[in-house]
């Protein structure tokens, strides 16, 4: 019973965070809200565009999660002439779910 009451509150914990990256992925590849898909291509994205960089080994490339953060929301602080929207910006999505982006792009 002690090592069930020591495990189970680790289970809940994975649980919630997989959902909170489920939730980032789905607001990725939506159509209508993150849209990533139409210029990255992103694992397990179908019909991908190619106008930005494939989002990969994004942990390696972008060690300081605060760095994602701001390219996602507003990309032309990098880059004036980017042609990426800036979600945070022009509130594209609310900042709750930039995190959950943030938080799923993080793990690719
Ligand atoms: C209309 C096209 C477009 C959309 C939609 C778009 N991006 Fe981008 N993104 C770009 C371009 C182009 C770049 C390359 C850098 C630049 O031009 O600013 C870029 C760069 C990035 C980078 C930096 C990559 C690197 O290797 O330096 C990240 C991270 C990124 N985008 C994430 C996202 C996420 C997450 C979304 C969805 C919420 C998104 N982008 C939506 C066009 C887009």
């Amino acid at each position: 019973m002690l090592l069930l009451g020591l495990l189970l509150p680790g289970l809940a914990a994975a649980t919630t965070e997989q959902e909170r990256l489920a939730k980032g992925e789905a607001l990725a590849f939506d159509r209508n809200a993150g849209n990533c898909l139409s210029c990255h291509v992103m694992a397990g994205g179908e019909l991908p565009g190619n106008i930005g960089p494939p989002l990969i080994q994004m942990r390696l490339r972008f060690p300081d999660r605060e760095v994602l953060r701001a390219q996602i929301w507003d990309a032309a602080v990098r880059n004036p002439d980017t042609l990426m929207p800036p979600y945070g910006r022009h509130s594209v999505i609310s900042e709750e779910e930039i995190d959950q982006v943030v938080d799923y792009i993080h793990t690719l």
